[in-house]
């Protein structure tokens, strides 16, 4: 058996390990800058839409009227379920988690894909805008369904923000609320290589198939560290209720040793540039549907939570508010996460697309610091401890 001869380095969590070179997204953590294919998110969320934003992290380029039209176009065509599917998510147990829901039925997706494995980049650009257009339909069927509601069919709205919109509560939806939902789906389009993208990627390097790429991200997203963190950042705010009760709580967590949720990250050691535009979209829809307590409430947890990080890299990150501006626009809780699925999957194919044109197979190292050569003893001789 051959010793390790170099000093190893073991990279816990990967910080600052880089797996490849990218064109996608650019963040600056010092300087609070996020940019996709090299446009600011500032002037993304300002002047683009979902849409508009998707075509720019898949295809690199902002589109032509033309391109963007015909891109709109097939992902209302693509956006209808199997009736299969449609069947499966009716047969799940309607208290399931939304994310279990989602995962589940991309993965059978696959099942009645005729060829999910190819080769032909294109091909899997398209299998996965897909399975994109087909989110906001899964989200809002299962919904729909755990409340004793008939599912409403997608209508061919232009954005994936008004068709679910419409399709979660079957009324035509607020301008305003679907500008909103917009916005939030182009500040989670992309964020580099996130967990997600990165579990996504190592699902692509084996050269499976976009459905098990797919099913890797949702899976790795759901995690609260991650993006569960927007569902559990605004439980905490209800949890805590009204502004004069943050400072107890902020205390008391950060005494017990608990995370806020909303805050910290890996990357960004000072503000989130997403936060900054979700907190201001979120005071706008307060106002405009006098809900205010709630706004004010998550405004003064982010105050004392400042105060008591003072002089630590937690800033307040995207998810401190994308989930008042969700419950403001009446999405219940358990479909946070799903709809960030439903954004980030922009991102996870363009890396996965720019991953493949160079792709090697993943495979990084454990050190090993167990024994080695033990006797084996037979099961009757054991005394038995591990796993008792
Ligand atoms: N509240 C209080 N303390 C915190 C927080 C927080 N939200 N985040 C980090 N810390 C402390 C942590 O306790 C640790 O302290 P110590 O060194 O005394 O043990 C120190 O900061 C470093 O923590 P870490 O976990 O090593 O840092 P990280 O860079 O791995 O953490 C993070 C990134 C996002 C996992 C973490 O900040 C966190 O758990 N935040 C809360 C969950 C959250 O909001 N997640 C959403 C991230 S943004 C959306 C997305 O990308 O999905």
């Amino acid at each position: 058996m051959s010793a390790i001869k170099e000093p190893v380095v073991i990279h816990k969590g990967l910080d600052n390990v880089y797996v490849k070179e990218s064109r996608i997204c650019f963040i600056d953590g010092e300087a609070s800058k996020l940019f996709y294919r090299g446009y600011s998110i500032e002037e993304l969320a300002g002047h683009s839409t979902y849409e508009e934003t998707a075509y720019l992290l898949i295809y690199g380029s902002l589109p032509t009227a033309q391109q963007l039209d015909k891109f709109t176009r097939s992902l209302e065509s693509y956006r209808s379920l199997e009736p299969a599917v449609l069947e499966l998510i009716r047969s799940l147990p309607s208290r399931s988690d939304p994310m279990d829901v989602l995962r589940t039925a991309v993965s059978a997706l696959g099942s009645y894909d005729p060829r999910p494995m190819t080769d032909d980049m294109n091909v899997r650009i398209d299998k996965s805008l897909r399975i994109l257009a087909k989110l906001p339909t899964i989200i809002t069927t299962f919904d729909r369904l755990r409340n004793q509601k008939q599912p409403v069919l997608p209508r061919g709205l232009e954005s994936q923000a008004a068709e679910f919109l419409y399709m979660l509560t079957g009324d035509e939806p607020d301008p305003g609320d679907v500008h909103a939902l917009d916005v939030a789906l182009i500040l989670h389009a992309e964020h580099e290589m996130n967990a997600s993208t990165f579990a996504c990627t190592v699902t692509a390097s084996t050269l499976a198939d976009m459905y098990s790429i797919m099913t890797s991200g949702i899976g790795t997203l759901r995690g609260p560290l991650h993006g569960g963190a927007n569902e559990a950042a605004l439980r905490t705010v209800l949890e805590v209720g009204t502004p004069s009760k943050a400072e107890n709580y902020v205390a008391d967590a950060l005494a017990q040793k608990k995370r806020i949720m909303g805050f910290g990250h890996r990357v960004y050691k000072t503000w989130d540039p997403r936060y900054l535009i979700l907190k201001r979209y979120a005071g706008e829809l307060a106002a405009k549907k006098g809900q205010t307590q709630l706004f004010d409430t998550a405004v003064a947890i982010e105050n004392s939570a400042r105060k008591h990080l003072e002089g630590t890299p937690i800033f307040p990150n995207v998810d401190s508010y994308s989930g008042i501006v969700f419950h403001l626009l009446g999405i219940p809780t358990d479909l946070f996460t799903p709809i960030f699925a439903m954004s980030r999957i922009a991102g996870w194919t363009a890396h996965v697309i720019e991953y493949l044109e160079t792709n090697r197979l993943i495979r990084p190292k454990a050190l090993y610091v167990g024994p080695v050569g033990l006797p084996y003893i037979p099961i009757d001789s054991r005394s038995g401890s591990a796993g008792e």
